[in-house]
């Protein structure tokens, strides 16, 4: 058994969900090879260590320094500071939730900074982590549906369609760096430069649905987008359109990519991570992609996604996967078929973010 002593910084809903993750990978994953010591949890809220499960509760970044990985898990507008101070103070391994900051220039000196410095690092865009995402990536590159042609891809959530839900720091631009498209828009925006390619072109426009909400000091107005609608052009040729909302009622949330290509076209959905659906044009026939698993990669599935009997459902599932692949890089691990999701990843989508809201202020 490896020891790994994990230090965690914030414990709202990410905190307690990587946390949840962490103290279930024993027993979701066969012969698993580590021993996790939740060690420290930065926090400023009076909870005690038997409720966190954490070693012991401290203030400062300095205190981490001796953690084998640190997990970001605190609102964007901190993690900057907390990614910086973590690396002057020696630390090498950093999992940071998405985005890095929100804000694209800084994204990049954080890639730079983190490069320069040699330092392992992951970000939270888990999607990559589907079984659905790792077997359509296969399929297309094995030429099962053709060259793409176009794709349509959507991230429908109704958290915020709830006009009395008060602001809260993912509705303050200076806090989060923007709305749906920087909270969700990320996610898919990640996931089609991952499966089909770079982003080379983006034209957009966002909406603010409900433009006043409830604060503890009266109504405030709200200064981020509800909805974003962007057509891109992926690798220079293939055109495809991205929605995300968080307004739209999606029965909690709905989240797909159809891709088109000229000898078929594959339509996945998060409500089923495991099994997507292939069309194939020859054979007139709609397939599960279980008809089409490949033994090498399907490996890779096995080894970070939970089974079936012991699913947490695709939001632990897929968070306790992202964690359990940086756990594994770092002690020397490598993927064949999953790229993880790194500082570079995230400032890659931002620059597409970046480009759509520039594009609506021409
Ligand atoms: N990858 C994903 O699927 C996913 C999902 C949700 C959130 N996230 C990301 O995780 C990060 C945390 O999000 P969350 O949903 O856990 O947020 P949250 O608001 O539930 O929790 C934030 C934590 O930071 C603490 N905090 C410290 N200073 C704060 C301040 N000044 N203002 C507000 N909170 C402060 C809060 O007490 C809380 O413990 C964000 O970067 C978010 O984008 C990722």
């Amino acid at each position: 058994m490896k020891n790994v002593k994990v230090s965690t910084l914030g414990f709202g809903f990410m905190g307690k969900l990587h946390t949840i993750s962490y103290k279930s990978m024993p027993y979701c994953y066969y012969n698993f090879q580590y021993n996790i010591e939740l060690d420290k949890l930065l926090t400023t809220r009076d909870i005690n260590t038997i409720s966190t499960g954490y070693n012991s509760h401290v203030n400062s970044i300095l205190d981490l320094k001796d953690a084998d990985m640190i997990d970001i898990c605190t609102p964007n507008f901190m993690h900057k500071d907390q990614i910086n101070e973590a690396i002057l103070s020696g630390i090498k391994n950093i999992y940071c939730e998405k985005p890095i900051t929100g804000i694209y220039d800084e994204e990049k000196e954080i890639v730079k900074m983190a490069k320069d410095k040699s330092i392992n690092n992951q970000v939270g865009l888990v999607l990559r982590f589907l079984p659905i995402v790792i077997r359509t990536k296969k399929i297309i590159e094995e030429g099962v549906i053709g060259d793409i042609i176009n794709f349509n891809a959507h991230i429908y959530h109704e958290s915020y369609l709830n006009p009395d839900r008060p602001i809260s720091w993912r509705l303050e631009k200076s806090k989060s760096g923007g709305g749906a498209l920087i909270d969700l828009g990320i996610h898919i925006i990640d996931l089609i430069q991952y499966i089909l390619g770079p982003i080379t072109e983006t034209e957009g426009y966002t909406k603010t649905f409900i433009n006043k909400r409830p604060s503890e000091n009266g109504i405030k107005n709200v200064d981020v987008d509800d909805f974003a609608h962007l057509d891109v052009l992926v690798n220079e040729k293939t055109q495809g359109c991205i929605e995300v909302s968080r307004v739209f009622a999606s029965g909690g949330e709905d989240t797909s990519i159809i891709i088109y290509g000229t000898k078929g076209s594959i339509n996945l959905n998060t409500k089923n991570p495991e099994s997507c659906f292939l069309y194939i044009l020859n054979q007139n026939a709609w397939l599960s992609s279980e008809n089409y698993k490949f033994k090498d990669s399907e490996d890779d599935i096995k080894f970070l996604w939970p089974l079936g009997k012991f699913s947490l459902g695709t939001m632990v599932n897929s968070h306790m996967a992202s964690l359990f692949c940086f756990m594994s890089r770092i002690n020397g691990k490598t993927f064949n078929f999953i790229e993880p999701p790194t500082f570079e990843s995230s400032a890659s989508a931002l620059k597409v973010i970046d480009d759509c809201y520039n594009s609506i202020t021409k």
